[in-house]
């Protein structure tokens, strides 16, 4: 936190509500110029208010679902999903993806958003395991995962197409 202290810059975390759905389309449109270690390319991010509204209510109203917004005097610049399972079998563990704007990178906002993370899961009562799928190239990613205590559970391959490149991803896992 020592940027965000020395910046005096205040950094909130929150639920990501409905009112956001605008700013969430204009963060993701943004962030997926900005990277290509995202599943997903900028176009195909086509979401109406709407659709993202819609969106941002499962999250709200599904108990093993979470949808964050990183705030930085205002601004969005981090955004946090994490997607338990539907099923009784699998409702206990679920997909995480994180993403911060890349003006603000290094200022450990992902990891603010990852200790909400593990913190909303410890009281949430059901969910007892995180799983996530990173670009095997994303060493940023894979460092900060397992400073955070997640651990390489094994490696998917050819898992991403980017720039006529296959890339494998590794799969990375941590307990509550
Ligand atoms: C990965 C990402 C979420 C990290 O967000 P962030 O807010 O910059 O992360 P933090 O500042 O909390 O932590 C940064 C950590 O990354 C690691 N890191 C930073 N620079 C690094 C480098 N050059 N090489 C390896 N690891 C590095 C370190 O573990 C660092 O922690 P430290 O500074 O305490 O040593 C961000 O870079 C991002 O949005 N990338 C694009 C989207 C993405 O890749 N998402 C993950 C998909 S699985």
């Amino acid at each position: 936190m020592n940027y965000i202290k020395k910046c005096r810059k205040k950094l909130k975390i929150r639920e990501t509500v409905e009112d956001e759905s605008i700013e969430v389309i204009k963060y993701m449109k943004t962030i997926l110029r900005e990277t290509d270690y995202l599943s997903m390319n900028p176009e195909e991010f086509a979401y109406s208010e709407e659709e993202e509204r819609c969106a941002i209510r499962r999250y709200l109203e599904t108990s093993n679902k979470l949808m964050l917004s990183a705030r930085l005097d205002g601004q969005l610049v981090g955004m946090l999903t994490f997607d338990g399972g539907s099923r009784k079998r699998t409702m206990h563990t679920g997909v995480m993806g994180v993403s911060v704007s890349k003006t603000y990178w290094g200022k450990n906002i992902a990891t603010s958003l990852l200790e909400y993370l593990f913190e909303w899961s410890k009281h949430n009562g059901v969910i007892k395991k995180i799983n996530l799928s990173v670009r095997e190239d994303n060493k940023r990613a894979i460092e900060l995962y397992k400073r955070l205590g997640f651990e390489v559970e094994g490696k998917e391959s050819m898992k991403q197409f980017t720039g006529g490149v296959y890339y494998d991803s590794v799969l990375m896992g941590r307990k509550i």
